[in-house]
């Protein structure tokens, strides 16, 4: 059930070092390509990223968990892959909606695979774009990072206002949410 795919589905930030199979990637990126986009314009690009020496220099362009003080990676927990989304600007100057849409396909179909992943916002760009060597018209949007699971993480109902995800005392990432009765109004205010 979609519904249930989608509601256990968690971020993931560190994974164990078992190779990521190129279908799987392949799968990802096909997902987000048949994914909704506005006026059907289609203006993102997609890299993945598989090869071990690219895989560490990408990882140095990234921000992670930053409601976690101190939250870092040893060598054995880095992502095993990357799909980087990019906005061709030749085809549209702004990004719109469809990064999210495509960020949220490649998660559930990476899940369905047995992946785990990570969208990431906070990214070097400029670093990335000369790591990757990415053509001047194609913007970086989004990072997601992939592999198999070295984490666990489970959903909170949300204390209060506070947004802030923390470890419990089994090392479980606890992530808060708000109250279905907080986000949800009916037919008006
Ligand atoms: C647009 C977007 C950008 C994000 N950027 C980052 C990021 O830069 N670094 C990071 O560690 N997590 C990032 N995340 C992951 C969020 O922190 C995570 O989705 C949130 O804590 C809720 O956890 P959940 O995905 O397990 O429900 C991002 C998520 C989204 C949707």
């Amino acid at each position: 059930m979609i519904y249930e795919r989608i509601t256990e589905r968690r971020t993931i930030r560190k994974f164990t070092q078992q190779v990521v199979p190129k279908e799987a990637l392949i799968n990802c990126v096909d997902a987000a390509r048949m994914s909704p986009s506005g006026s059907n314009l289609q203006p993102l690009k997609y890299i993945i990223v598989a090869e071990k020496k690219l895989l560490t220099s990408v990882f140095s362009t990234l921000s992670w968990a930053r409601s976690i003080p101190n939250y870092k990676h040893t060598p054995n927990e880095v992502p095993t892959a990357y799909i980087v989304i990019l906005l061709d600007k030749k085809i549209r100057e702004e990004a719109g909606h469809d990064p999210g849409i495509a960020a949220m396909s490649i998660s559930m179909v990476a899940y369905e695979a047995g992946l785990r992943s990570c969208i990431l916002g906070s990214v070097d760009r400029p670093k990335l774009k000369e790591i990757l060597n990415i053509p001047e018209h194609l913007q970086v949007i989004l990072v997601i990072a992939l592999g198999y699971p070295a984490e666990k993480s489970k959903a909170v109902e949300m204390i209060g206002n506070d947004t802030k995800y923390w470890f419990d005392e089994q090392g479980i990432l606890n992530v808060p949410k708000r109250k279905l009765e907080e986000i949800l109004v009916w037919d008006s205010f």
